[in-house]
C-alpha cells in the first residue's frame, strides 16, 4: 500500500490481514509526534475506504514499541489553545481507531508508555511479548500531566478503577506477565512465536474478557468511593498546591468518564501549570544524566567492592541486582553478614520471583581474600574513610587489577588528589559517590581529580548508567555538589532548633516547601555523629550547633540508635504535632541551600546550572516541581 508515509510502513498479506510497522524516522526509539499521528490518521482514512480483515500494530525498532507522546512537543505549548489541540488530536484518533469495524491488536515488545499504551488499549486486543524489556505504563503523572488519549477512559474498563488509578497515580509500569495476570494484555508470549499468536488472535473474534461485576459496578455507580480513596492516597504523597496531575486524573475519571476535553478549564490548569513546565524540564536534566553515560562504550561484568558496610555492602548488592558478577571483600566472613541479609530482602522485594532472587544472589560473591580484583572490571573501594587505610589497600589492589579496569573510591570527604598518590597511575583513579540508601538514590556523583584520565572517568559515567543509576561528573572539591548543599541547610535547620523552633515544625516547613523529609528527620536518618563531621568539614569553621553537640554528647545519634531530635520506633521516626509554621522559615531555610548551588555553579565544581539543578534533585530529592533550586530562584 503506497500513501506516502515517512513513519509508518503498511503491509497487507495474501489473507488480507495488515500490519502497521511504526518506525519512526531518524530515531532509535518510537514517539508520538504530531507528524507521527497524523500518519495514523492517514492509515485509518484508507483503511475506512477499504477495510483489512485485520489490522496488527507492531513496532520496526528494537528498541520497544512506542515511548510515549514526543515529549519535545509539549515544551512548545505556550497557549491554552495549543494544550488544548494537543489532547484533542490523541483523544479523538484513538477513539476512531477503537471505532474500527475490523478486529484490531497491538503486539507490545519492550516499552509501551503514556500515549503508546494509550494506542494500544484503542486496539481490541492487546499482546504482551514476554521478555525483560516489556513494561507497559501511563507515566504522564510524572511529567505533571494526565493520560488525555483515553487512557483514564480505557484503562479503568479494562483492568478495573483501582489498578487502572494505581498505575495512573504513581506511573509505574508493568511487566508481560503481570499484564496478562491483571487483564490488560489478552494474551502474554514469548517472542519466537508472537507472530502466529497475533494473527491467530486477532481473526479469532473472541470477545473481550469481562470485567468482574465488582469493578464493573467500581467503574460506575460506586465511581465516588474509589476516588475519594485514591484522593486520600495521593494527598499522603503529594500536595495539590505543588502536583495538580494526579487529583485532576481522578477529577477526570469520576466526573467526565476521563475525557479530558469535557472540562477544558482543566486541561488549562494542568498543561499551564508550573509543575508540568518544570516536571518535563527535570524529565530532560535527567536525558541529559544519562547522556553522560554515552561518550563511552566502556561494560562491565564483573565489580569488585572492597568494604562490606552500610555503603559498599548496598552497592555490591545493587550491582548484583542490575544483573553483574560481584564480588564483595571486607576482613572477615561475620563483616559481611549484614550486607548479605540486607542483599537477600532487596533482592525478594526488588525481582519478586524465588528463582530470579536466588540467581541475583548467587551472583554476589564473598571474597575474603580479594581473589575477585583481578577479574574485575570495576573496583570500587568502601572502607573506612581514613587516608591511610585507603592508602595501604591501594598499594595492594593495584598490581592486581586487570588493565583497563576502573579503580573507584566511594569517598564522601577525601580528596581523590590526596588518596591516589600512593598509586602508580594516580590520573585513573575515580570517585564514583553513592548516596544513602543506595538503592533509592537515583544519582551517583563521578568524581574528576585534576588532570584525571578522560577515559577513565567516562568509562565510570557509563558503569553508573549500565547499573541504572544516574551519573553527575563534579569536581573533586569537599563535600562536591550533594552534600556541599546540604551542610549549610541542615545547618540552618538546626540554627533553628537552637532558636526555639520544634524539630517538628522545622520540618514541616520544608515538608510544605515540597521536600521529601524535613531537614532534622534528614539528619536523624543521616546519623547525628556523621552530620557533626560532615559540618565541621563543610561549614567553613561555622560553630556547632548546640541542639546536635548536646545529642551527639549523650550518643543520641538518630534513627541508628533509636533516639536522635525524634525517638524512632519500627522505623519511623516519633512526631508530635508541628504547630503553626512561623512565616518566612521554609524560604530561610532554603536559602543557604540554594546560596551554595550558585556559588558551586560558579566555582565550577558542577558544570552548569542545569546540571547542578539535576544533581540536586536527584542526590537530595529537592521539591521536583521546582525544577530546581536554581530555577526556584529564578522563577521568584
Ligand atoms: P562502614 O564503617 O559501614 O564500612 C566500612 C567497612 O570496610 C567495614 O565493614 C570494614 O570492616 C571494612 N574495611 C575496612 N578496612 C578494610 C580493608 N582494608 N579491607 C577490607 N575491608 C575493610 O563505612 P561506610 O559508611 O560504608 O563508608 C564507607 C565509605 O563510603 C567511606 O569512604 C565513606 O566516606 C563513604 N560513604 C559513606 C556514606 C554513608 O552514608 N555512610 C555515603 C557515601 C559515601
Amino acid at each position: 500500500m503506497n500513501l506516502n508515509l515517512q513513519h509508518w510502513r503498511v503491509e497487507l498479506d495474501a489473507e488480507g490481514v495488515a500490519s502497521a510497522i511504526l518506525d519512526k524516522a531518524g530515531e532509535t526509539a518510537n514517539s508520538l509526534s504530531v507528524a507521527v499521528m497524523g500518519e495514523l490518521g492517514k492509515i485509518l482514512d484508507a483503511f475506512e475506504k477499504q477495510p483489512p480483515k485485520a489490522l496488527i500494530f507492531r513496532s520496526g525498532k528494537e528498541a520497544g514499541f512506542i515511548a510515549g507522546a514526543d515529549i519535545q512537543e509539549f515544551t512548545q505549548l505556550d497557549t491554552a489553545e495549543k494544550g488544548r489541540a494537543l489532547v484533542e488530536r490523541g483523544w479523538t484518533l484513538f477513539n476512531r481507531l477503537a471505532a474500527v469495524n475490523y478486529p484490531t491488536l497491538a503486539i507490545i515488545r519492550g516499552h509501551c508508555l503514556g500515549g503508546g499504551l494509550e494506542l494500544a488499549l484503542a486496539c481490541r486486543y492487546l499482546l504482551a511479548v514476554d521478555e525483560p524489556a516489556t513494561k507497559m505504563g501511563l507515566p504522564e503523572v510524572m511529567l505533571g500531566i494526565f493520560p488525555g488519549w483515553g487512557g483514564m477512559l480505557r484503562l479503568p474498563q479494562r483492568v478495573g478503577p483501582t489498578a487502572a488509578m494505581d498505575m495512573m497515580l504513581t506511573g509505574k509500569t508493568i511487566d508481560a506477565k503481570r499484564a496478562k495476570r491483571m487483564g490488560l494484555a489478552d494474551e502474554c508470549v514469548p517472542p519466537r512465536v508472537m507472530d502466529a499468536a497475533a494473527r491467530q488472535l486477532v481473526l479469532s473474534g473472541q470477545p473481550r474478557r469481562a470485567l468482574p461485576v465488582m469493578q464493573r459496578l467500581l467503574n460506575g455507580p460506586l465511581k465516588g468511593v474509589v476516588a475519594s480513596g485514591a484522593r486520600k492516597q495521593v494527598a499522603k504523597k503529594a500536595r495539590p498546591e505543588h502536583y495538580p496531575a494526579p487529583y485532576a486524573i481522578i477529577d477526570i475519571w469520576a466526573k467526565h468518564n476521563g475525557n479530558a476535553l469535557a472540562s477544558p478549564a482543566i486541561i488549562d490548569r494542568i498543561i499551564s501549570s508550573p509543575t508540568a513546565r518544570n516536571l518535563v524540564r527535570v524529565f530532560f536534566l535527567q536525558e541529559r544524566l544519562k547522556g553522560f553515560g554515552k561518550a563511552s562504550d566502556f561494560k562491565a561484568q564483573r565489580v569488585h567492592v572492597i568494604g562490606a558496610g552500610v555503603m559498599g555492602g548496598d552497592i555490591a548488592a545493587w550491582c548484583a541486582l542490575r544483573g553483574m558478577t560481584v564480588t564483595l571483600q571486607d576482613q572477615s566472613l561475620e563483616r559481611m553478614g549484614p550486607a548479605l541479609q540486607r542483599a537477600s530482602k532487596l533482592f525478594a522485594r526488588r525481582l519478586r520471583d524465588p528463582l530470579k532472587a536466588r540467581a541475583a544472589f548467587d551472583r554476589l560473591i564473598p571474597d575474603v581474600n580479594g581473589d575477585g580484583v583481578a577479574h574485575a572490571d570495576v573496583v570500587i573501594e568502601a572502607i573506612f574513610e581514613n587516608v591511610a587505610a585507603k592508602h595501604a589497600l591501594f598499594k595492594v589492589i593495584e598490581p592486581r587489577m586487570k588493565p583497563g579496569a576502573i579503580l573507584a573510591s566511594n569517598t564522601s570527604s577525601l580528596k581523590l588528589e590526596d588518596l591516589r598518590i600512593a598509586l602508580k597511575r594516580p590520573e585513573r583513579l575515580v570517585g564514583i559517590h553513592f548516596f544513602n540508601p543506595v538503592a533509592m538514590m537515583p544519582l551517583v556523583e563521578v568524581v574528576v581529580a585534576q588532570g584525571a584520565d578522560d577515559s577513565v572517568v567516562q568509562a565510570a559515567c557509563a558503569f553508573v548508567r549500565q547499573i541504572d543509576k544516574l551519573p553527575l561528573p563534579v569536581r573533586s572539591e569537599p563535600g562536591f555538589l550533594v552534600n556541599a548543599v546540604l551542610a549549610p541547610y541542615m545547618l540552618a535547620a538546626m540554627r533553628a532548633v537552637d532558636e526555639g523552633i520544634s524539630p517538628e515544625t522545622v520540618d514541616e516547613a520544608m515538608l510544605a516547601f515540597g521536600m521529601p523529609m524535613g531537614p532534622i528527620e534528614l539528619i536523624d536518618t543521616v546519623g547525628l555523629d556523621i552530620a557533626m563531621a560532615a559540618g565541621q568539614q563543610l561549614a567553613g569553621g561555622a560553630e556547632a550547633p548546640r541542639c546536635l553537640l548536646a545529642r551527639v554528647q549523650q550518643g543520641q545519634l538518630g534513627k541508628k540508635s533509636g533516639q536522635g531530635f525524634y525517638r524512632w520506633a519500627e522505623g519511623k521516626a516519633q512526631k508530635a504535632a508541628p504547630g503553626g509554621v512561623p512565616p518566612g522559615l521554609a524560604a530561610r531555610l532554603a536559602k543557604p541551600l540554594i546560596d551554595r548551588t550558585e556559588q558551586l555553579v560558579a566555582d565550577g565544581v558542577v558544570a552548569d546550572a542545569e546540571l547542578a539543578d539535576a544533581g540536586v534533585i536527584f542526590g537530595t530529592g529537592f521539591a521536583p516541581f521546582t525544577g530546581g533550586p536554581l530555577n526556584f530562584r529564578q522563577a521568584r
